[in-house]
């Protein structure tokens, strides 16, 4: 399973990226101004979107905002050309999915985003996109189930042998993860603080404690 790391903040890129488990990033216009509000300035997208390419070398999101297919087209284009690592996410709008079909046909890798239903996944897939994102932790906010929303994806896509990577996104805790890749997910994408908690656990941090405690009498202990 790969790892994306879901954030336009450098600083995080750069600690995630810093572990040795980064595969790729998402972006999107909530992370831009989260990351700009950091920053205490508006950051250049493009510049940004470059500065995270040459960071990691990996699959880097980065999102249109136009609605309309010539809007996205034009952004899209411009994107793609920014850095090779560059995927451009479009959202799952009619006009969206027309983008994609166009967008695969020119050789430009899409992030389907803002997925929330089995067939919203099926057309990404049948218009060539190259990642779907269904975003398990807004499904799980309407009192429905994201990880069921996944299972059927990842069914219908090996019914059918599509081609287009399940990337689970809205991530919001570990089981996320664990059930992403049990189901079989080509990619995660979570926030930093999910990152790290994936490696966490209370007994491996008592066992260490113990086994330094005995190694300091081991080491006390006469020859
Ligand atoms: O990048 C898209 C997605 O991961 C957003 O997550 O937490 O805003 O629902 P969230």
């Amino acid at each position: 399973m790969k790892f994306f790391i879901d954030t336009a903040d450098l600083e995080e890129i750069r600690e995630a990226h810093d572990m040795g488990v980064l595969d790729g990033v998402t972006t999107n216009p909530s992370l831009m101004k989260k990351a700009s509000q950091r920053a205490g300035r508006r950051l250049d997208f493009h510049q940004h979107i470059f500065d995270i390419c040459e960071l990691v070398d990996g699959d880097v999101s980065a999102e249109v905002t136009g609605v309309t297919y010539a809007a996205i087209m034009e952004e899209a284009k411009a994107l793609a050309a920014i850095h090779s690592n560059v995927v451009v996410k479009v959202p799952l709008i009619l006009d969206g999915i027309k983008a994609i079909n166009s967008l695969s046909k020119l050789g430009i890798k899409v992030n389907c985003t803002l997925c929330f239903s089995p067939t919203q996944a099926l057309i990404a897939a049948k218009a060539g996109a190259t990642y779907i994102s269904p975003f398990l932790g807004r499904v799980d906010d309407m009192s429905a189930d994201g990880m069921q929303l996944l299972q059927e994806v990842v069914t219908i896509y090996a019914n059918y042998g599509l081609e287009t990577q399940i990337l689970a996104a809205s991530i919001r805790h570990p089981v996320h993860v664990v059930k992403s890749a049990l189901m079989g997910a080509h990619v995660a994408t979570m926030p930093l603080g999910v990152i790290k908690k994936l490696l966490l656990h209370p007994l491996t941090d008592r066992g260490l404690k113990q086994f330094l405690t005995d190694w300091d009498q081991y080491k006390q202990t006469p020859r």
